[in-house]
């Protein structure tokens, strides 16, 4: 049995630190994950005024997060804060209400920064907003990581063998969180 995980970038830009984290933690998950990119990219800002008929962009966010068993956020901090990018992402797949397409998934945060702290204030605020829409989120263990081009290669390679058993380490738990909350909470 193998999961299928989709997984966001919040960034948009073409360099992403973030997208490169998002190779490296691929490349070192177990083998009964698959990944997916949901992509954030297109969508419009969000409005309630979509409430009724969603755009093509946004059907296929949630459609997308409807064929995972589980979600990947792999984020850098704006401002000490979420993306908005991700935070409207978020917002389009969290509606029409009643309509909340986290309700229930197994989740998990991740995010790379150039700065010392390694996006973990922009983490807590994540976790509050996926508390908000039910995810059942991985706690433990974080992961806060601070990006050295020395260190990771832009193909998603680790040179740093600590680093690379840490980001081993942290897919393995959440793979047997996914095992955890899908036995309890079949999708
Ligand atoms: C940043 N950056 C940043 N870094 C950080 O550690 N804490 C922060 O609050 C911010 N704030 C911030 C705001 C904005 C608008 C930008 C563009 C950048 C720096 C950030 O860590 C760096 O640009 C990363 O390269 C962003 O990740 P991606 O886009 O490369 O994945």
């Amino acid at each position: 049995m193998s999961y299928r995980v989709g997984y966001f970038v919040g960034s948009l830009s073409s360099t992403s630190i973030n997208r490169i984290l998002a190779k490296a933690v691929i490349r070192v998950a177990p083998d009964d994950l698959e990944f997916t990119e949901i992509p954030i990219r297109d969508l419009p800002l969000y409005s309630q005024d979509y409430d009724a008929d969603f755009p093509p962009e946004a059907r296929a966010l949630k459609d997308a997060i409807a064929a995972a068993d589980a979600v990947l956020f792999v984020t850098p901090e704006y401002n000490r804060s979420i993306p908005g990018a991700l935070k409207n992402a978020i917002d389009w797949a969290s509606r029409p209400w009643g309509q909340n397409s986290f309700d229930h998934i197994p989740a998990a945060v991740i995010g790379a920064s150039i700065g010392q702290i390694g996006t973990a204030v922009a983490q807590q605020s994540l976790r509050g907003v996926l508390s908000f829409c039910n995810a059942r989120q991985m706690t433990a263990p974080e992961a806060y990581i601070h990006f050295s081009a020395d260190v990771f290669g832009e193909d998603g390679s680790v040179s740093n063998a600590d680093t690379e058993q840490f980001l081993r380490t942290f897919m393995s738990e959440f793979r047997d969180h996914v095992q955890r909350v899908l036995t309890v909470l079949p999708r």
